[in-house]
């Protein structure tokens, strides 16, 4: 019986032992992240970490099969989980499993100024690359918006390097506590599409500190952004997916990141400069098939056998292999192989809520004379809406960001079951054709028949909603291409035109990423700023228009009357797009309501403008203190009331103007911003903390950040062009 008792203890002792045993560190999800790559990458031969850094497929690279580390998943976009695409081609996989929710485009999740909405974006799509199975999402786009020409505008968060900051680190955080990396793009100034793979962006130090990557640096290290993605243009002579400047010296030594620097599909053009200059995951590079026998197969990418082979030669130091393999391993345990990966959902009803709410804020109502807008239910008994925007989908199309949808809501959609379908009747007014990636296709319906019969029902109507604006088509809100002027296309503005004249109660509806220019605008009764709104952009929309939600958004970029009013078209072709070799910012930190301010130029509608259907005051504007040194914190307070009749939100915004300095400054810089709900007669009083260190630029003579001492001027207002109250505080 002994002998049977100690058999038993002793083969379980052995059992224990050998799983103890058995169990390496890197699979142990007890043990901390850091103990688990060294463990992976001490096990790993030299060809597998060299295999980790590039593709194997359009959207994936590999991970290590032998040890059981999962391959890396990757997928767009900014605004939903863009479907399967095949192995080796950009064609759809033809899966019937991945109809995603679309959101808002982030110009609409910028314009809503509420970064407790970014989280909630942030964890629904990020709920919806979890259930896909996706390891890195590309997203989100934060390239400041320089000229209203750039195709992807529309995807990014628009021209404040502070709203834009304010308004990723959240969707950043969002995403990654579903256990999914965002993968924050395109690094760095990408601010066109025309020539971007190539054109040679200069700027002086100034710009590029302060305009052009305070975004990016608040992604990486308040966001702790898990993957950045290289851009495809160069930068002082070297393209940005492995550019020393850019890679090496700030994002990684400077601003300690710790992630893995992803390529654009295409971006990387050289070994040496992809091994020394800090790329770690090369990702789209031509190849003309899977197998080796293609002349290009993916084991000739150029952190591929070049790579390998160059390791094994001694030409490049394994150390740098190391650094690229532990950070793409690291990037595997922060998410699939994490010890407490959420779970994903997809196309909940949730995230149709979320969606929503991010649309009904985002969207600007920019002028409504004479209480135009709301139309309440029952107001008026025919309701006429005109513009091929109205009913045409605007979620396909774009490029990359492009999306199959469980559904989505148009906005005549919405309308009909706001007002009733007995209520409504529609017509198309203009067409633009298909939507199509890389060429542009004329519509095929003659624009004149297309108005007349607008007109008709127009005439016909006690109210016009004229829904138009851009769309994805190429050369307009799309990658790979940029507008060619700022103009309403395929007739838009005649077509308004026509519409005011038989019926003067026209409202115009812009959906777009971008601004236009309006030679309407002052025969037009009243505007709304849609965006890409997503699948529920009809509901949102409608709930706008109709007055079940109060607009809150407010301007993320400015709308100049004319294209030259702009910055960016104001120095000449050098300046934009460049002379398709090289081109430089001139316009330098004067970039959108900073250009308009400063060269005393009126836009037709400005960053950070938006109205209500309540009013607001904002009070008197106080500080804790009068004199503050460099390093202290001031405690700004003010009050906002909404002395209107109904429920809404004001966003109250704080520049700052520094009036005497060594070098030139914009006129007001934006530093906090607020969104504040409030009941009709609510006052609430409002406290934000601005850091005096935030007020500094960056001075190009110490290659650091400066805050000379003196005057500050503290401005109030809700609008950058609306300022209400000012205060003087003095730095020592
Ligand atoms: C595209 C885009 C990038 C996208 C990638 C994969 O060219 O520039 O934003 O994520 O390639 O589609």
């Amino acid at each position: 019986m002994k002998s049977i008792f100690l058999t038993v203890v002793a083969t379980g002792a052995w059992l224990m032992v050998n799983a103890q045993q058995k169990l390496p560190v890197y699979l142990d999800i007890n043990k901390p992240i850091e103990e688990r790559v060294e463990n992976a990458l001490s096990a790993m031969t030299t060809e597998e970490k060299v295999s980790l850094c590039y593709a194997q497929s359009k959207f994936s690279s590999k991970g290590v099969p032998r040890l059981g580390i999962p391959e890396v998943w990757t997928d767009d976009g900014p605004h939903g989980i863009r479907e399967e695409v095949l192995w080796d081609e950009w064609g759809g996989a033809g899966w019937t499993n991945d109809s995603c929710t679309a959101f808002p485009a982030l110009t609409c999740l910028s314009a809503s100024f509420n970064p407790k909405l970014s989280l909630l974006y942030g964890k629904s799509i990020g709920e919806e690359a979890r259930y896909r199975n996706k390891t890195v999402l590309l997203g989100p786009g934060i390239n400041i918006y320089r000229t209203p020409l750039n195709g992807r505008n529309f995807e990014y968060l628009g021209e404040d390097p502070y709203l834009s900051s304010r308004m990723v680190v959240p969707y950043i955080q969002g995403v990654q506590s579903i256990g999914v990396a965002a993968c924050v793009k395109h690094f760095a100034l990408n601010n066109q599409e025309e020539w971007r793979g190539h054109i040679n962006v200069d700027l002086s130090d100034r710009a590029l500190y302060e305009i052009y990557l305070p975004a990016f640096k608040a992604a990486v290290q308040e966001g702790k952004a898990w993957s950045i993605m290289g851009a495809y243009n160069q930068f002082r002579g070297e393209h940005c997916c492995h550019n020393d400047l850019l890679l090496n010296k700030i994002l990684k030594k400077d601003w300690k990141f710790d992630g893995v620097v992803i390529s654009d599909w295409g971006g990387v053009h050289s070994t040496d400069q992809a091994v020394n200059n800090g790329l770690d995951l090369e990702m789209g590079t031509y190849t003309d098939g899977l197998t080796t026998k293609g002349k290009f197969p993916y084991s000739e990418y150029y952190l591929a056998n070049p790579f390998l082979k160059g390791i094994k030669e001694g030409k490049y130091d394994i150390a740098l292999l190391n650094d690229k393999a532990r950070r793409i391993l690291r990037l595997i345990f922060r998410t699939t192989m994490s010890a407490n990966r959420p779970f994903g959902r997809f196309v909940s009803p949730e995230h149709s809520e979320a969606a929503r709410k991010i649309a009904q804020e985002g969207i600007v109502l920019l002028k409504n004379d004479k209480q135009f807008f709301p139309v309440t239910n029952g107001k008026f008994k025919k309701i006429a809406v005109i513009g091929e925007n109205a009913d045409r989908s605007l979620v396909i199309g774009g490029g990359s960001s492009s999306l199959k949808v469980a559904y989505e809501k148009s906005p005549l959609d919405g309308l009909i079951a706001k007002y009733g379908k007995d209520h409504v009747v529609y017509s198309l007014g203009y067409a633009s054709g298909p939507s199509m990636y890389g060429r542009e296709e004329p519509s095929k319906l003659n624009a004149d028949s297309l108005m007349n019969a607008a007109i008709e029902v127009a005439k016909d109507a006690d109210v016009v909603f004229f829904i138009g604006g851009l769309n994805k088509n190429h050369f307009q809100d799309c990658e790979g291409g940029d507008r060619k002027s700022l103009s309403l296309p395929f007739g838009q503005d005649k077509l308004i035109d026509a519409l005011l004249k038989a019926n003067k109660n026209t409202a115009v509806v812009l959906l777009s990423g971008n601004a236009v220019s309006m030679p309407w605008v002052d025969k037009v009764p009243a505007i709304i700023q849609g965006w890409y709104l997503g699948s529920e952009a009809g509901s949102a929309l409608a709930d706008v228009i109709s007055g079940e939600v109060n607009p809150s958004g407010k301007l993320p970029f400015s709308f100049p009357k004319k294209l030259e009013d702009n910055g960016a078209h104001f120095y000449g072709k050098i300046s934009y797009p460049g002379d398709s070799i090289n081109q430089y910012y001139k316009e330098d930190i004067l970039v959108g309501y900073r250009w308009f301010d400063t060269k005393k130029i009126v836009p037709q509608y400005a960053f950070g403008y938006g109205l209500s259907y309540t009013s607001f005051n904002l009070g008197t504007l106080s500080a804790d203190k009068s004199t503050y040194s460099k390093d202290e914190i001031i405690k700004v307070r003010f009050t906002v009331k909404n002395t209107g009749a109904r429920y809404g939100a004001e966003v109250a915004q704080l520049y700052v103007n520094d009036p005497v300095c060594s070098v030139p400054r914009p006129v007001k810089e934006l530093k906090a911003f607020e969104k504040v709900f409030l009941q009709p007669g609510e006052m609430k009083v409002v406290e934000m903390d601005v850091k005096v260190a935030d007020f500094a630029f960056y001075d190009e003579s110490k290659k650091d950040w400066n805050v000379e001492p003196g005057d500050f001027i503290l401005q109030l207002g809700n609008s950058s062009n609306n300022i209400s109250q000012k205060l003087k505080i003095t730095v020592k």
